[in-house]
């Protein structure tokens, strides 16, 4: 059962059409990933899913619900959580003030949110940095607290825009390990990377986009053998030959 559905979802900003009559589809519990040059619409597809865009037209369905045109605030209610590719905590609040405002959107109880956030801390090996503040932290530190605020909403659905950017190799696995606990927990999960090895490990499906458009879709290795995905985003080494 899909828990995310968009019906020919089309962005344009002014003649840009930067997302083009896109179908997306998530199950439950599902990993999908999302690939495409800089510039393809994957971030604005996230936008637009997540009420921080406008849609030009299209529709946006959410746990059978439709939430074209919803709050961000009224989304992220729903169950749906997103991280940003460019991260916007509170800069001079601490690692805990950060991920309990996100821990407020299921609760008015400050004990019960300080009670999750620490948790979501603990979850993802940022217990030393509690007190730290957000503008002290580093690069991977940043992308987990990131992580962090978006889970401490509870979400069923997590979006992640390009958490792994910037980090190095084993700092990837600690990440890819993070993501593979949080799906365990039931939570489905859509992931922008560029990373391709990143990508084709975790992801159950994939999408590429191309200027706005969904080239392909299919599992990790029908992705690698698509002619268009070859031709517009791997490049020519990538693809596996046919016999
Ligand atoms: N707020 C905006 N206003 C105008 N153009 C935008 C805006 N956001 C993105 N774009 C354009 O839309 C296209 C898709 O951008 P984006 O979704 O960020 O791509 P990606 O995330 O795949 O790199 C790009 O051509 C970009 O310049
Ligand atoms: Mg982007």
């Amino acid at each position: 059962m899909p828990i995310l559905k968009t019906e020919k979802l089309t962005k344009k900003f002014g003649g840009l059409v930067a997302v083009k009559n896109i179908d997306f589809e998530v199950n439950e519990k599902e990993i999908v990933g999302i690939i495409g040059a800089n510039g393809a619409g994957k971030t604005t597809l996230f936008n637009c899913i997540s009420g921080n865009l406008k849609t030009t037209s299209g529709k946006v369905i959410f746990d059978n619900k439709d939430i074209t045109g919803h709050k961000p605030y009224e989304i992220a209610e729903l169950g749906l959580a997103r991280t940003f590719q460019v991260v916007r905590p509170f800069a001079n609040k601490s690692v805990l003030y950060n991920v309990t405002v996100g821990a407020f959107l299921r609760t008015n109880q400050k004990s019960e949110a300080i009670e999750k956030a620490k948790e979501i801390i603990n979850f993802l090996n940022l217990s030393s940095k509690t007190e730290v503040l957000a503008k002290n932290l580093t690069l991977p530190e940043r992308k987990r607290l990131e992580l962090a605020r978006a889970l401490a909403t509870s979400p069923v659905l997590l979006m992640l825009d390009e958490v792994m950017a910037g980090l190095r190799p084993a700092e990837i696995q600690d990440m890819l390990k993070i993501i593979e606990k949080i799906n365990k927990k039931g939570i489905a999960i859509v992931i922008i990377e560029h990373i391709m090895q990143v990508i084709m490990s975790v992801s159950n499906r994939i999408y590429c986009m191309n200027f706005g458009e969904k080239i392909a879709s299919g599992t990790p290795q029908e992705i690698t053998k698509d002619k268009n995905v070859i031709k517009a985003y791997l490049g020519d080494e990538y693809g596996i030959p046919e016999n």
